[in-house]
Parts: C-alpha cells; structure tokens; sequence
C-alpha cells in the first residue's frame, strides 16, 4: 500500500535529495569530527522526514517557484534532529530510529553539544532565506519547543496534571514545529493571510494528532516503531492515556501510580500493571479518537486550496498519522 509519506516522498523526490544532501554538508564541522560522525549516525537511521516534507509540500500548495524552500525544508529537518539529540538526553532514552541513542553510544555531554551545533546551523540556514517572517517563525518555534520540554519536565511525575496542562506541552514540544513547519511553506511563497493560517492551523492540528499516536505507541509499539516500549512509564510521563486513567480510576488504581509515577518505585511487573489500567478505562483507544478528531480538523483547514493530488495526499496524512501507516 502507499502511503502518504510514500506519495509526498515519490512527489518531492528530487527536492529531498537536494535536502538530504544539504544535511551532509551543513552537519559538517573543520574542527570537530565528532559532530558529524553522531549527526551521520542519527540521520542515516533514516527517520519519516515528515517536517521537511510538510515545508516543500506547503510552498508547491502555494505555486512556489524559486529554490529557497530546499534550505527551509533543510532548516526544519536540522531544528528537529537537534531536538532529538536533547530528547533522548532528558529521556533517558536508549533507542531511536531502530539503534541506540546517541547518548547511549558516546554521552550525554556529547549529544547535547552536538544539539546545540545543529540549532545554530539551523539558524545560519535560515537567515540564507533572507525572510524576516521566516526567521521570526521558526526562531519563535525553537523557543516553544523549549518551552515545552521544560514544561512537561517540571510536571512529569505529577499525578495532578490535567489534560490542559498535557495539550500545552504537547503544542509547545511537538506541534509548534509542525505548524512552523507548513506556515513557512505558505510565507516564502507570498501566499495570502488566509492561507498562511491555514497551513499553520493544519501543521499545529497535525501535531498534535501526531504526539497523541506516539504517547499511545509508547504503551504499545513494537519494534519496528524503532524506539523502546515503556518509556514513558519509566520517565514517569502523565501521558493522555494516563491522565485519563488515573481520573477513571478507583482507589486502589490511584494509590498504584502514586507509588510508580509519583514516587518512582517501579518494578519489573508494573508495565504490565499500568497497561491493564489503562486497558481497563479504554484510554488508549479514547485517546486515539481524541487524535483522529484533530486528524479531521487539520483535513478542513486545508479546504480552502484547490483540489490536487498534493491536496488529497496532505489530507491522507491526516489519518495516517494517527494510524501510524506513515
Ligand atoms: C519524533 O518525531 C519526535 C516526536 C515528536 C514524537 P518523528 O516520529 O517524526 O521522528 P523521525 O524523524 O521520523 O525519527
Ligand atoms: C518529542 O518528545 C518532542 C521532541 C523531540 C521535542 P517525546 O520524548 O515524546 O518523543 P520520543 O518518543 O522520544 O520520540
Ligand atoms: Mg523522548
Ligand atoms: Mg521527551
């Protein structure tokens, strides 16, 4: 079956070329080999290019004509490899893309270091663009996505957390470069106001469907999802699922992630215990309805542009992206 990625990929094939190729040369460093040896490790894992994609995808939607969106589409792609690079640090993650972090196979010192090279490349990209609005976009997502990260870490192990205080880490961390992503697209192109919103609003509702999917996955992937099951758990994240469990549930459920998440004692067979719950409240199935509802509102921001192949495919990833096809 192809699937959206597939099509955007077969759509886009020549520009993502130029793309991957502008990775390699833009990862490179004079003085410090280090840095591209973890950033080839990272990239060469492979990874959806779903960002960069978004980005070439938006600008054609809009009849761009010059070459800028190859640098903007590379630009994404390196703002998110940095994030992840720093993700699995704070995570404590041991599994990314199907092989160990990075963290795991040289430090913690040494991801972080070569997060913060990849952020500044990405910015030198970026001015390349010669676009204010662009810089002013993508410069204010890489602080929001800071700013969601922080937040959820300052929150995770609080069982108190609520639903809204979820859906602001989640725009903050994950669907903020998502909706920058798209919105870019629309400004290099000079589209109208009302288009330029659209293709935000369609990248932020897309986000959030998409992080939705992934918190789901983590109680239930397997490996060809290409990271570790049960991390969330581990990290004592109040992921939507768990938050919806821990509302429905009755004392004795309370006082179980009390003990795990608040206080961190887990054992061997608490995974297993969790998922019940969690099995038991339908909240992983709530919680995946919850994302194909955001799924269908990103589908109707995109009515306003002219029916196309492009078009339909944009609409496609909607539900993909929750179906996890992609
Ligand atoms: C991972 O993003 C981080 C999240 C926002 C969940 P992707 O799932 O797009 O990661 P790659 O780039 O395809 O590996
Ligand atoms: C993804 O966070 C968001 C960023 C990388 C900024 P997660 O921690 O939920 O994503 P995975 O599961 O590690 O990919
Ligand atoms: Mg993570
Ligand atoms: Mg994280």
């Amino acid at each position: 079956m192809t699937t959206a990625i597939d099509k955007l990929n077969q759509l886009f094939s020549n520009e993502m070329s130029l793309v991957n190729s502008m990775i390699i040369e833009r990862m490179k460093s004079e003085n410090a080999p280090r840095i591209p040896e973890i950033t080839l490790h990272l990239t060469e894992a492979g990874g959806k290019r779903i960002r960069p994609l978004l980005t070439l995808a938006c600008a054609k939607l809009c009849g761009y004509q010059g070459d800028k969106h190859i640098k903007l589409a590379t630009t994404v792609e390196f703002i998110h490899t940095a994030t992840l690079l720093h993700d699995d640090v704070v995570d404590e993650s041991s599994k990314r893309r199907g092989k160990p972090t990075a963290n795991l196979l040289w430090d913690n010192k040494s991801s972080v270091l070569v997060g913060d090279y990849l952020f500044s490349r990405s910015f030198q990209l970026m001015v390349e663009t010669e676009s204010l609005k662009v810089l002013e976009i993508l410069s204010n997502a890489s602080a929001v996505i800071a700013e969601g990260e922080v937040l959820q870490l300052s929150v995770a192990s609080n069982i108190e957390t609520t639903e809204e205080t979820y859906f602001k880490v989640i725009e903050g961390k994950t669907a903020a470069l998502f909706a920058a992503a798209c919105e870019v697209g629309g400004v290099i192109s000079d589209a109208s106001a009302e288009r330029i919103n659209a293709l935000h609003e369609y990248g932020m509702k897309l986000g959030l469907a998409f992080q939705i999917a992934d918190d789901v996955l983590d109680y239930i992937a397997d490996e060809k999802f290409g990271k570790a099951i049960g991390n969330d758990f581990a990290e004592r994240k109040l992921t939507l699922p768990v938050i919806r469990a821990i509302e429905a549930g009755d004392g004795e459920e309370k006082a179980f992630w009390h003990k795990t998440i608040s206080r961190g004692q887990q054992s061997n067979d608490d995974l297993r215990t969790a998922l019940g719950f969690l099995q038991k409240h339908d909240t992983l199935k709530s919680s995946k309805a919850t994302a194909l509802d955001l799924a269908k509102d990103a589908k109707n921001t995109v009515s306003i542009f002219e029916d196309s192949e492009l078009k339909e495919t944009l609409i496609a990833l909607c539900d993909q992206v929750v179906e996890r096809l992609v």
